[in-house]
């Protein structure tokens, strides 16, 4: 690897194991899983195998999930799925803090179609409040769509109390859990919950892969129409290779969550608790919520993000201010301006997010590199 890599959020290293699963279906077993002889069983047993790794991953039977071409698509088909349940329902609810493939949909939904979006607040630790959601509920809304955990903050929320206030009222409920799935243990099929995005590329598989999974009996209508496979949900030729490094890297996730969890749990508190304690003028951002173990979000008072990562990238440290999807934008997120960060810190605000790959010295290296672009910011010396 090329210098220290703590931007896991954005996407992850491919585990050198999935990649040895992705190979030969880059190579010798290139059938297609449709096709009726050999070399099309073959890839078929492998798309199979698949999808029970994923499954077994996130605590559900594989005939609930099919495989897309990841969390944005999941994102988009559960909208579709809710609009089209019933198109007289036009009222839908999600968050201020959603991924832009759940709110640019929803913007689409309210300028074309009229639908009347609600986006919930959080509060300063990026939590929701449920009796808000309760009461936002109406006969006519279509779906409550909330994430599991936030990309920028690792904010976790309460999908078991989430779901079953949606089911008390009959609404379906959906959740983006790309940044949850393989960080923590998961029984989707426990939740009551209609619909659940996963992403490959977040737990060390390959980009442009990722499954949704759909309750028994949720509604649903295709997304992407064609020829049948995926049990008619997915239509196109299916993506084998990064289905099967998919799967390996849900295995591969399931396998070392119970030393990692812990483990990043430790290095996020260490590194937080020295900056807080080296430093004036930090703040951890969502530090009072339930939070991902592998997520920090962290402002550093009269500070500029951008001058910030300049700083680390020069010494080989990858580290974000936010979401990869914005990360040319200097302004601050939509997230933390939902959280209503002061304005002092929000400009000096970074994400450093960990994987399974990161180590001690990792983290310590950044802890020293990171005090002292703090300092040299501060002073105007990075000017
Ligand atoms: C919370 C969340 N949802 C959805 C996505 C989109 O996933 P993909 O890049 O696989 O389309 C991301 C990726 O950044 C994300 O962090």
């Amino acid at each position: 690897m090329r210098g220290i890599y703590l931007d896991n959020n954005a996407t992850t290293p491919l585990d050198p194991q999935v990649r040895e699963a992705m190979l030969p279906y880059l190579t010798d077993r290139f059938g297609n899983p449709s096709s009726g002889h050999r070399f099309g069983e073959e890839t078929r047993l492998a798309l199979e195998q698949a999808r029970e790794q994923v499954a077994t991953l996130m605590g559900c039977a594989p005939e609930q999930l099919f495989f897309t071409s990841g969390g944005t698509e999941g994102n988009n088909t559960a909208i579709w799925c809710a609009a089209w349940a019933d198109p007289r329902k036009r009222h839908i609810i999600s968050s201020a803090v959603e991924h832009p493939s759940v709110l640019v949909p929803l913007r689409f939904l309210a300028e074309r179609f009229g639908y009347e979006i609600e986006l919930l607040p959080v509060d300063h630790d990026g939590g929701l409040d449920l009796d808000q959601l309760a009461r936002a509920m109406r006969p006519d809304t279509a779906m409550v769509s909330l994430m599991a955990a936030n990309n920028e903050t690792g904010v976790l929320w309460d999908l078991e109390r989430i779901g079953a206030l949606c089911r008390k009222k009959g609404v379906l409920c959906h959740s983006d859990m790309v940044q949850r799935a393989g960080k923590m243990p998961t029984q989707a099929d426990a939740l009551p919950v209609d619909y659940i995005s996963l992403a490959s590329h977040k737990l060390h598989g390959p980009k442009g892969c990722g499954a949704l999974f759909v309750r028994r009996g949720a509604p649903f209508t295709p997304f992407i129409m064609g020829s049948g496979q995926e049990n008619g949900r997915r239509a196109g030729t299916e993506n084998v290779a990064g289905i099967v490094g998919f799967g390996m890297a849900c295995e591969l996730a399931m396998q070392s969550m119970p030393e990692t969890e812990p483990r990043l749990h430790a290095l996020r508190d260490g590194l937080e608790s020295a900056l807080l304690a080296d430093l004036a003028g930090v703040r951890i951002n969502g530090r009072n919520a339930p939070r991902l173990p592998n997520t920090s979000n962290i402002s550093f008072e009269h500070c500029s993000s951008a001058m910030l990562i300049q700083e680390l990238d020069e010494q080989g440290m990858a580290i974000s201010a936010h979401a990869a999807c914005q990360s040319g934008d200097l302004d601050p997120s939509h997230v933390l301006t939902a959280m209503a960060i002061p304005e002092t810190f929000v400009h000096g605000t970074l994400r450093v997010s960990m994987s399974r790959f990161t180590t001690r010295e990792e983290t310590e290296l950044l802890l020293t590199a990171l005090k002292a672009a703090v300092q040299k910011a501060r002073t105007g010396l990075a000017l």
